[in-house]
């Protein structure tokens, strides 16, 4: 792997992400490509392709910027500048263009093992202790309740029957417990299904507490 252009890339993407809330800033990114590599490594998929992508994935996502178009010709723009092959920006640019969760529910195109590998880091981000953390700083950053309902039994009555709710708890039934089985690599399952286990006994803690349990 070109450890120039990952180290120069790191330092561009890291400047761009300075300011953003903090469940996609620039230690998101870090983390997802840590995984990506790793994910890389034991599913034999190409580790540059990975590495850029997963560097560059949420540059271009609508909650950071309104000119997504603007700033894939930047992004263009800065792997021309440095080197990188017609071919291999092309297959990275398919990558940042198809991977969010939200384009991704209706994409039907063809993955590659390096798009795939990229995806399930981004995914895995949203479960587990950090998924936690990360699904409560966007509901703190858009103001919303933690949860709306007094009790674990009507919250999950009402979750149940895929009722949608601008609560934080909310998300975790709309969205973080439907990612363990959109895993597209074995490894990447291996991981979310602890990290889900993790986050259902988070949720009856939770749940205890809210409830007024005080020992
Ligand atoms: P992606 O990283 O694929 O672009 P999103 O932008 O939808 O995915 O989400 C980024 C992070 O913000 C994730 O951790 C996600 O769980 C969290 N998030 C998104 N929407 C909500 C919401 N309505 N409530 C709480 N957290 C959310
Ligand atoms: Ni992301």
């Amino acid at each position: 792997m070109p450890k120039n252009l990952i180290e120069t890339t790191k330092s561009w993407v890291r400047a761009r992400l300075m300011e953003t809330e903090s469940g996609h800033d620039w230690w998101h990114i870090h983390r997802v490509y840590k995984t990506a590599m790793h994910l890389a490594q034991s599913e034999n998929a190409n580790e540059t392709t990975v590495a850029l992508a997963a560097l560059l994935h949420d540059l271009t996502d609508t909650k950071l910027t309104d000119q997504a178009e603007a700033v894939e010709a930047e992004i263009v723009a800065f792997l021309q500048q440095h080197g990188v092959s017609v071919s291999l920006i092309e297959q990275v640019m398919y990558i940042i263009r198809h991977m969010s969760f939200r384009h991704s529910a209706y994409f039907t195109g063809i993955k590659s093992i390096e798009f795939q590998v990229v995806q399930d880091a981004d995914r895995l981000d949203a479960l587990g202790a950090v998924g936690i953390a990360r699904a409560f700083s966007y509901g703190g950053f858009k103001k919303r309740p933690f949860l709306n309902f007094e009790t674990r039994a009507e919250a999950e009555a009402f979750f149940r029957n895929g009722n949608p709710d601008a609560s934080t708890i909310g998300h975790f039934y709309e969205k973080l417990l439907l990612l363990k089985d959109m895993m597209n690599t074995e490894s990447a399952r291996r991981l979310a299904e602890e990290r889900h286990i993790f986050m259902l006994r988070w949720l009856i803690q939770f749940y205890r507490e809210w409830e007024g349990e005080t020992c």
